[in-house]
C-alpha cells in the first residue's frame, strides 16, 4: 500500500456493520474492535491509515474540508447535504433502502399548502418544487412517523426500508424519491494529491462490492 497518509471517515451504526466486511476484503482493518470502543479514531494494518467514526450526517462535512479523505455515508445524507463539494466514485450497495413520501392511509388530497414533517428539508424543498407544489417544511429530527397522525403534517419524506415502521403508525408510502445505498466520496484535492493510495483503496473495495 502506497505510504502516503490517509483518513477515512465512516458513517457509525448499521452502515458500519455493513461497511467493515468490505474493508476487511480490501484489507483495510481497524487494530482493535470499533463496535465495542469508545475511540472516534482507530488505527489499521496499515500505518498511514485511519478510521474515523461518527454520524453520517457529518461524514460529508469532514470530507468536503479535508479533515478526512474518504468517506463512506448514506446517499440520502449526500443529496440532503449537496454534492458540489467531494467526488462520489463508488456504490458500496449496502444499507439499501427507499427515500419516499408517506401519508394516512387512504388519505385525501389535501386542499390547502401540503404540511410536510422530514429532516430530510433541502431534497422535500426541492422535490415538490419540482413538482411544482406548495409547501410548509416542518424540520424534524426523528419519530416523523407521529406527524401527521398528531395533526402536524400531511405528509413524510424518511427513509422506508422494510416498511413496518410506517405501517405501524398508519401510514402507506406514496412516493418513490430516491433509492438509496451507501456510498464511497474522496476530498477533491486529496483524490489529486494522494491519487495511487486512493486509487488502490477504490479498486479493492469495488472488487469486494462485486464479489458480495
Ligand atoms: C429509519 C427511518 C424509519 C425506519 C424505517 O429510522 O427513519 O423510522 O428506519 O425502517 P422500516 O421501513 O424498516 O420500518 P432509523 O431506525 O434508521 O433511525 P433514525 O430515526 O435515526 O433515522
Amino acid at each position: 500500500m502506497n505510504t502516503s497518509n490517509l483518513v477515512i471517515a465512516l458513517t457509525k451504526g448499521r452502515i458500519l456493520e455493513e461497511t467493515l466486511p468490505l474493508f476487511e476484503q480490501a484489507d483495510i482493518v481497524p487494530t482493535e474492535d470499533i463496535a465495542t470502543s469508545r475511540k472516534l479514531i482507530f488505527d489499521t494494518n496499515h500505518t498511514n491509515i485511519k478510521l474515523l467514526v461518527m454520524r453520517g450526517s457529518d461524514v460529508p462535512t469532514y470530507v468536503e474540508f479535508g479533515s478526512a479523505d474518504m468517506g463512506v455515508a448514506g446517499k440520502d445524507l449526500l443529496l440532503e447535504y449537496g454534492s458540489e463539494g467531494f467526488y462520489e466514485p463508488l456504490d458500496l450497495k449496502i444499507a439499501a433502502c427507499r427515500l419516499m413520501t408517506a401519508e394516512p392511509v387512504n388519505a385525501s388530497p389535501v386542499a390547502d399548502r401540503l404540511r410536510v414533517a422530514t429532516k430530510f428539508t433541502n431534497i422535500a424543498k426541492k422535490y415538490f418544487a419540482e413538482r411544482g407544489i406548495q409547501i410548509e417544511l416542518i424540520k424534524l429530527n426523528g419519530a416523523l412517523e407521529l406527524a401527521p397522525s398528531l395533526g402536524l403534517a400531511d405528509s413524510i419524506v424518511d427513509i422506508v426500508d422494510t416498511g413496518n415502521t410506517l405501517k405501524a403508525n398508519g401510514l402507506e408510502p406514496r412516493e418513490l424519491i430516491a433509492n438509496i445505498s451507501s456510498r464511497v466520496i474522496v476530498n477533491k484535492a486529496s483524490m489529486k494529491i494522494k491519487n495511487a493510495v486512493i486509487r488502490e483503496i477504490l479498486c479493492k473495495l469495488r472488487t469486494a462490492v462485486d464479489s458480495a
